[in-house]
């Protein structure tokens, strides 16, 4: 038998709250002859239950309930559910650390830290050491600071020979230049990668051609190739960032953007690329877009992670309209067109496949060719011809 004080000891609580759970019924002393209240091995017992299941989220009183077997079950379904959300919250939170140990895969956290605050998420990547470009590549590419590193060269790998880094043709970066309503005299490509459009808006257009990427290599491979095609004194490339443009507003007649708006975000562009467009300025981007309402699945969760803002044609164009601009034509890119940028990456792949075993950036490719196999009437990659309104 335990005086009150002892069975304070014993269970960790204190007399007031002892007294409390009496006057509940919780657990009840008897009173000695010498006016003591004693309590029985039982009460402890009681009270060691009744810990555990505040634990579990109950009150008193519906520990109470539990002990008289008079709790509903749906009161017990609904905590559980609570506690089980708690438990995954706190599972988040200790997968967090671990990945910052380096003792995790970060893929998850930096995907969902991009969705609910992306600013955040750059300047954390900053903050951590990454350059501008670095940190960029990371959100899209490597999407863990941990391995970034070996992402990337692995990635590079891949990608260095090939000419195209996203689908498109010649035929359709005319298809889009022919829609144009009025010759442009200033041209600002952005994203131009190596220059596979860069030289064809060269061929047609013979006004000065500013190529602007933050890829060194790309925009030195650039040179190279309009120095072989007679377009030097052209085409002149700047390094600098999308979101960042090195110019002053109002700069260009016609900004050309093919497969990269995606990467600051398509609505953030429209608006930001806008203010570097003259009065009558006209906008050429391309961008990846559902064909229908209701994708598979497999394709929905493919590119919820690899391009979570993915929208329909009709959904990226109220979003055009309501960003300034005023659609002339739009269509969707030929076959032709996907066909000239995974036929070579595949082949690619499948060069490397002996060399990079286990390389997270080459199953990442292979992923992303596979969806394109099995799912591709599933989306569009769409030319927009757009005017400022
Ligand atoms: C998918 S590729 C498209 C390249 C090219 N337009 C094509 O269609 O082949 C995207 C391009 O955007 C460039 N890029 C990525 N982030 C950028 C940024 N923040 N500013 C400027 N260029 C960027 C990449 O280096 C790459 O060349």
């Amino acid at each position: 038998m335990y005086r009150i004080s002892e069975l304070g000891e014993r269970v960790g609580l204190s007399r007031t709250a002892l007294l409390y759970y009496e006057k509940l019924g919780l657990i009840s002393g008897k009173r000695m002859s010498n006016g003591y209240r004693m309590y029985s091995d039982m009460d402890v017992q009681r009270l060691t239950l009744i810990q555990q299941l505040q634990n579990g989220g109950l009150t008193l009183k519906e520990c109470k309930a539990c002990l008289e077997a008079k709790i509903e079950q749906a009161l017990l379904r609904d905590r559980l559910q609570q506690l089980d959300a708690e438990i995954a919250h706190k599972q988040q939170a200790r997968d967090l650390l671990a990945a910052l140990l380096g003792e995790k895969p970060l893929s998850g956290w930096h995907e969902m830290l991009d969705k609910v605050a992306p600013d955040a998420h750059l300047a954390w990547l900053k903050m951590q050491g990454f350059s501008d470009v670095d940190a960029q590549r990371l959100r899209w590419l490597s999407k863990d600071m941990n391995t970034h590193e070996s992402y990337m060269a692995d990635f590079e790998q891949v990608y260095s020979p090939l000419d195209r880094w996203g689908p498109g043709s010649e035929g359709d970066t005319l298809a889009a230049l022919n829609a144009l309503p009025q010759k442009p005299t200033s041209v600002l490509e952005i994203g131009c990668g190596q220059g596979i459009a860069t030289t064809v808006l060269a061929e047609h257009l013979p006004v000065p051609i500013t190529a602007l990427d933050n890829h060194q290599g790309a925009l030195d491979r650039l040179m190279e190739r309009a120095k072989e095609l007679g377009y030097a004194e052209q085409v002149v490339p700047a390094i600098g960032d999308m979101s960042e443009l090195p110019f002053t507003t109002q700069s260009f007649d016609l900004i050309w953007a093919e497969g990269c708006a995606y990467i600051m975000g398509v609505e953030k562009a429209l608006k930001y690329w806008r203010e570097f467009l003259t009065p009558q300025g006209l906008l050429v981007v391309s961008d990846i877009v559902w064909s229908g309402d209701t994708p598979s699945e497999e394709a929905a969760q493919f590119w919820a992670s690899g391009y979570p803002d993915m929208q329909t044609v009709t959904k990226r164009i109220k979003q055009i309209e309501a960003s300034g601009y005023r659609v002339i034509k739009h269509f969707a890119l030929s076959d032709e067109a996907w066909q000239n940028y995974y036929q070579p990456l595949q082949q690619r792949a499948n060069e490397l496949k002996t060399q990079l075993i286990g390389s997270q950036a080459l199953i990442d490719i292979q992923a992303e060719l596979d969806i394109f196999y099995h799912h591709k009437p599933e989306f569009d990659y769409q030319m927009f011809v757009l005017a400022k309104a």
